[in-house]
C-alpha cells in the first residue's frame, strides 16, 4: 500500500513500470506489459500473433483453448489445430504434422501456444530439449511461438532451469503473479518492444489499462523477489499428499507429480463428489475437474500443517 502509483494507462505508474522492465529482465525479453489476468496475457498474445481466419496450434488440454471462453474465437477470430499430447505436452513432431499446407482453402497456421507447466496436465513439465526443437519448426515455417506460462517458475524451479532459456526459446510468454507466487492479482506479457507496443493497444481494447495499478504490482515485485525458491516446498507437499492418496482404496490413477498440482482419479466405494464433500466436512477444499478426477493445487497459504492435516483426513476418509 506504500506503492508509489499513477495513471499506467498513460504509462505513468511508476511501479508497474518497475515491474514491468524487472520480469522482462529476468527472462532477458526486451519490454512486459502488466495485465489483469492470465487470461488477458495470453488472449492479448493470440491477438497480436495472428490475424483474424488464421489457425493456432496448441494441446487439447490447453488453457487457451478449454479455460479462455472461447477466446481464440471471440478476440482474434482463429480457428484451433488441437494435438493429441501427452499430459498437455506436444512434441515438434506432431506441430509439424498440425501445420496446413499453404492452400487457399486451409486456415493459414500462424501461432504455435505451449503451457508450461500444464495445468490439466497435473503440473507436468516440458523437457527444454523439445521446446528447442518445436521452436526450430516455428522458425522454419514462420510461426509466432507463445508460451502460457502461468506456472513457468513451478517448472524452473523443478527443471533447475533458468527464465533466459525461456526469454530465448520463445517470442512471448505470459507469467502469472497469481497462483503459485502468491500475488493476489496479475500476470506479465513478455515479448519484443514492438509486440509489447502492440500489445498495450490491445490491452486498452480489451479494457486492461488500469489506474493506479502500482498497489498490485508492487505485490508482483515482492513475489519475484521472495516467493519463487519457495515453490520447491510446495512440490515437496503435493508429492507428499499424492503419496497419501495413493495409499487409500478409493483411489485409482494418479498423474505423476512433478510440481504443485494432484490429478487423481477417485474410485470404488468414493466418487469425486463424494471425495469433495467429506473433504469439505473437515476443512479441506478440493475440485472435482471429471466424473473420476479431483484436482489439488498447493501454494504458499497451505503450510506444512495443514499439509499434515489434508493427509489425515486422506487416511481417515
Ligand atoms: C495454465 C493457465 N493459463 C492461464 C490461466 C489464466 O489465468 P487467470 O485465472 O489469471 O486468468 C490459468 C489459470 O488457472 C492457467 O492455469
Amino acid at each position: 500500500m506504500k506503492a508509489k502509483v499513477g495513471d499506467d494507462v498513460f504509462g505513468e505508474d511508476p511501479t508497474v513500470n518497475e515491474l514491468e522492465s524487472m520480469t522482462a529482465e529476468l527472462f532477458g525479453m526486451e519490454a512486459g506489459l502488466f495485465c489483469p489476468s492470465g487470461t488477458m496475457t495470453n488472449q492479448i498474445a493470440i491477438k497480436v500473433h495472428t490475424q483474424p481466419g488464421d489457425e493456432v496450434i496448441c494441446d487439447k488440454l490447453s488453457h487457451i483453448y478449454q479455460y479462455e471462453g472461447g477466446g481464440i474465437a471471440f478476440n482474434s477470430g482463429c480457428s484451433v489445430k488441437l494435438l493429441d499430447g501427452d499430459k498437455g505436452r506436444i512434441t515438434a513432431e506432431q506441430v509439424l504434422e498440425g501445420i496446413n499446407a499453404n492452400q487457399d482453402f486451409k486456415a493459414s497456421t500462424s501461432l504455435v501456444a505451449l503451457e508450461n507447466t500444464t495445468n490439466r496436465g497435473g503440473g507436468s513439465c516440458y523437457e527444454f530439449a523439445e521446446i528447442l526443437a518445436i521452436k526450430k519448426v516455428c522458425e522454419e515455417h514462420k510461426l509466432g511461438f507463445h508460451l502460457d506460462g502461468a506456472r513457468i517458475f513451478n517448472a524452473i524451479v523443478a527443471k533447475k532451469e533458468a527464465p533466459r532459456q525461456y526469454g530465448d526459446a520463445f517470442d512471448s510468454i505470459s507469467v502469472c503473479l497469481s497462483k503459485g507466487l502468491g500475488t493476489p492479482v496479475g500476470s506479465v506479457l513478455l515479448g519484443k518492444t514492438a509486440f509489447i507496443k502492440k500489445a498495450r493497444r490491445v490491452r486498452k481494447v480489451f479494457g486492461g489499462g488500469m489506474r493506479q495499478a502500482g498497489f498490485l504490482a508492487a505485490a508482483g515485485i515482492y513475489a519475484l523477489e521472495n516467493n519463487i525458491n519457495r515453490l520447491e516446498e510446495d512440490h515437496l507437499h503435493a508429492m507428499q499428499i499424492a503419496e497419501a492418496l495413493a495409499q487409500a482404496d478409493y483411489s485409482g490413477e494418479i498423474l505423476p507429480v512433478e510440481t504443485n498440482i494432484i490429478v487423481a482419479e477417485i474410485k470404488g466405494r468414493l466418487n469425486p463428489v463424494t471425495f469433495v464433500e467429506k473433504m469439505k466436512g473437515k476443512g479441506i477444499l478440493v475440485m472435482n475437474i471429471s466424473s473420476s478426477q479431483i484436482r489439488m493445487v498447493l501454494h504458499l497459504v497451505v503450510t506444512k500443517e495443514m499439509v499434515e492435516k489434508v493427509i489425515s483426513a486422506i487416511k481417515a476418509l
